[in-house]
């Protein structure tokens, strides 16, 4: 058996990206893995594994724990870590790379940096034939062009064209080489990187177009709570994360004392019934779905942020301001015209409605952490949100996510007329604007959600 590479990633373009850098290397068996923890099953099974190359940020088990098993197991096994971080921020990689055999690549990384990892590894050049580089023809059935010519291999000099880059990969014409036991189609060297960009536009184009086709998607609304529930499975969150948020706000709501005011008002918030109270709920599930891909949360985590999705507004509910003008309750950052325009006093009202809100929550538990995320709950990139106005590397990770599944769900309850492209828009926004600082992760996930 040829050497065996593990390739582990949770990013389905990354994973597929990867297989044919590697693939185009030599005669390699690749296996794939979606998470640390099942990276290390295929281990504990297969003794042929030749090279890990994994990712760090991954929901079931890090690249990490990972590392930290292949070096328990298998102390001589090949490591190399590819991850958008930097490596000093990676407690478990403290002095790596130790070896020759351990790697680092940074993403985004090209297809010269993996086969140099490939070659460090294996001490071998890359492919035999120096002018063309090998694809599998299963891998190309994944795709509806190349981009490029390909050829098909007669001999060791012997070359011939069997597609034109402009046509259309036929899945037939590609089963009857499989059929003839012909595995591979070769491409030039100089249009591999072509081609690599036709995938992974392809890739990209499939990954970023919503669940639901634009006739599903246009019954979508967010203005009931029946339809609420229908509108997040409608933009990526699962059924089962809906079930496991509901189960944890029951919880929540039957630890307030039954006949205390903040129960009543709690109440409210889960009715689904006003604008306030499917803001509160669309926030809460969509921070712990979003919550749910990063890597160091669990189910206090999840508690933490539904518990603040419920309590943030609280305040807001008994406020003669916001009964006379809804419009307050839709202001999200300090610099908005609609917060220039009120009287001082009722800005001030609007200011402080997070603190005020987390006083309240502070009269049924003590909890800072829950304390803090309803006082943040305004916050927002580049310092634009209130009432602290923190930048986004000052913000709390946790605070991170919350403030994120705020602001879209905000945005998405605030489309009037709710299809493809109001969604596109707001999530290709949500993207842009919140990338940078402790918003990485929620923004990542939030990728992952809708792709
Ligand atoms: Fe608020």
């Amino acid at each position: 058996m040829n050497d065996a590479i593990l390739l582990v990633d949770d990013n389905a373009t990354i994973l597929e990206i990867m297989s044919l850098y590697v693939e185009s290397f030599g005669d390699n068996v690749i296996l794939i893995a979606k998470s640390g923890n099942e990276a290390i099953d295929i281990l504990k099974s297969n003794e042929k594994i030749s090279l890990v190359i994994s990712d760090f940020n991954m929901p079931d088990g890090t690249g990490g724990d990972l590392y930290k098993f292949v070096k328990s197991n298998f102390p001589d096994l090949p490591f190399t870590l590819q991850s958008a971080e930097p490596l000093e921020f990676l407690d478990e990689f403290i002095g790596f790379p130790h070896s020759t055999k351990e790697n680092y690549l940074q993403k985004p990384f090209s297809i010269d940096q993996v086969h140099g990892v490939l070659e460090a590894v294996f001490s071998t050049d890359v492919a035999s034939d120096n002018k063309y580089v090998r694809v599998l023809i299963s891998t190309l059935k994944k795709y509806s062009k190349t981009g490029v010519d390909a050829f098909i291999k007669l001999s060791e000099k012997k070359f011939v064209k069997l597609h034109h880059f402009d046509d259309e990969l036929d899945e037939e014409s590609l089963d009857k080489y499989l059929a003839k036991g012909i595995e591979y189609f070769h491409i030039l060297e100089d249009d591999f990187k072509i081609f690599i960009k036709s995938c992974q536009d392809e890739l990209d184009q499939k990954l970023t177009s919503p669940n639901l086709d634009a006739a599903q998607l246009a019954q979508v609304k967010f203005n009931s709570t029946d339809n609420l529930l229908e509108g997040m499975q409608a933009i990526g969150i699962s059924e089962f994360t809906l079930e496991q948020a509901e189960k944890i706000t029951d919880s929540i709501v039957s630890n307030i004392p039954k006949k205390s005011d903040i129960a009543a008002l709690i109440k409210q918030m889960q009715s689904g019934e006003t604008y306030i109270s499917r803001l509160s709920l669309l926030t809460g599930n969509m921070a712990v779905a979003l919550a749910e891909n990063v890597s160091w949360s669990n189910r206090g985590t999840y508690e933490k942020l539904m518990t603040a999705a419920l309590f943030m507004d609280a305040a807001w509910l008994s406020q003669k301001p916001a009964e006379d003008n809804p419009e307050l309750l839709e202001i999200t950052y300090n610099d908005s015209k609609e917060l220039g325009q009120c009287p001082p006093l009722i800005q001030e009202v609007v200011l402080n409605h997070s603190h005020s809100s987390a006083e309240l929550f502070d009269t049924v538990k003590s909890d800072g952490d829950i304390y803090n995320l309803i006082v943040d709950h305004h916050e927002r990139p580049e310092g634009r949100g209130f009432p602290k106005q923190v930048h986004s590397s000052q913000i709390s990770s946790l605070a991170a996510i919350l403030i994120f599944a705020h602001e879209f769900s905000h945005r998405l309850i605030g489309c009037g007329e709710f299809n493809i492209a109001a969604f596109t828009e707001v999530k290709q926004d949500m993207i842009k604007e919140f990338s940078t600082g402790n918003f990485k992760d929620p923004c990542q996930s939030f990728i992952k959600i809708c792709s």
